[in-house]
């Protein structure tokens, strides 16, 4: 489902070299340059700490940079404030909402501080693809939490923005709101909004995204289109469903990496998903020569998760 990327568009964002010490001495961001463009969504990987709130929060003028500069749908995010950030909606990470006010009030107030006159009908359409509507006059501390990380979402994208920032979307909203969230997130880069996400839920970049880019450390480690990077890094394995168990790899069989199943009943062979030639039609000659026979084979590829962890324990010292 993943998108190419059509060329010589302007990017939507323009991040050049970033980076972010905190007054702490904490060095949050090493320099970061990357561009996301129009009408894609982007999901930003890391684990815990790793500097994707702090670069969000960057390109959304609440953080400021320590050396560096971004453009959001061409305007300087420090020289041109309002105008850059009125092109973007924010979902933060951390809910904060006044308790006491009432659900539509709270997304028509959203509306309002980025300067825009009321539009009831884009206020009804937000709260019911998010499904608010009914709650639209409840109390915000009426709301369960995933209605609540709704409720964000409604409120950022009550000013009609044109990007979208989402941090964490799905932290803590159930299996069913999840793939509805999803769905709203297709919807509205079908109507052309450019969505950015952070998430810890690799399925979650896979199921969405376009591209990804890999944060570890304050450091950018890569960024591909997803398709290219399951390519590119996936490996791929064949299992060989033997038709008698076996007690151990026959030596016939040394110099191919394969690996025997507890039981004895698989032999596994791993290969480079990207190179030339697999080795399989080489493996299934010598596998009929030294006489071992299997019932069935199977071949799989490693998924984004598999290919995610790997990435981060490279990096790790
Ligand atoms: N206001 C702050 N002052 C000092 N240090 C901070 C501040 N905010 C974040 N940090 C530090 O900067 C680093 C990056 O934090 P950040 O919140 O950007 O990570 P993250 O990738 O969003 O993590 P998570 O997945 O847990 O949300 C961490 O070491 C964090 O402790
Ligand atoms: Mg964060």
């Amino acid at each position: 489902m993943s998108r190419p990327v059509p060329p010589n568009t302007q990017p939507i964002i323009s991040i050049k070299d970033i980076s972010k010490t905190y007054k702490s001495g904490v060095k949050a961001l090493k320099p970061i340059n990357l561009d996301i463009h129009k009408g894609e969504i982007f999901a930003l990987l890391g684990p815990n700490g790793a500097g994707k709130t702090t670069l969000i929060s960057i390109i959304c003028g609440i953080v400021t940079p320590s050396s560096g500069c971004v453009t959001a749908d061409g305007h300087d995010i420090i020289r041109d404030y309002r105008a850059a950030r009125r092109a973007i909606g924010l979902v933060p990470q951390e809910l904060h909402t006044d308790a006491f006010e009432r659900v539509i009030d709270s997304v028509k107030l959203s509306r309002g501080l980025f300067g825009y006159g009321p539009n009831p009908a884009h206020i009804e359409k937000v709260l019911r693809d998010l499904s608010l509507w009914d709650k639209r006059t409840a109390k915000i501390q009426e709301l369960s939490g995933g209605m609540k990380r709704r409720l964000m979402i409604a409120k950022a994208l009550s000013h009609e923005p044109k990007i979208l920032f989402l941090d964490e979307p799905t932290a803590g909203v159930d299996v069913e709101l999840r793939q509805d969230m999803w769905e709203m997130v297709r919807k509205l880069r079908e109507s052309g909004v450019t969505i950015i996400l952070t998430t810890h839920y690799i399925e979650e970049a896979e199921e969405m995204a376009d591209r990804v880019g890999v944060i570890s450390k304050g450091e950018l480690v890569l960024v591909d289109e997803k398709a290219a990077l399951m390519r590119k890094l996936g490996k791929k394995q064949l299992t060989l469903h033997l038709r008698e168990a076996i007690s151990a790899v026959p030596e016939g069989l040394n110099g191919y990496s394969l690996e025997l199943s507890g039981d004895g009943s698989a032999l596994t062979y791993t290969f480079d998903g990207q190179a030339d030639e697999s080795g399989i039609p080489d493996l299934l000659k010598r596998l009929g020569e030294i006489g071992l026979d299997f019932k069935d084979l199977n071949t799989e590829q490693s998924s984004l998760e598999d290919i995610f962890v790997s990435l981060v324990r490279e990096q790790r010292p």
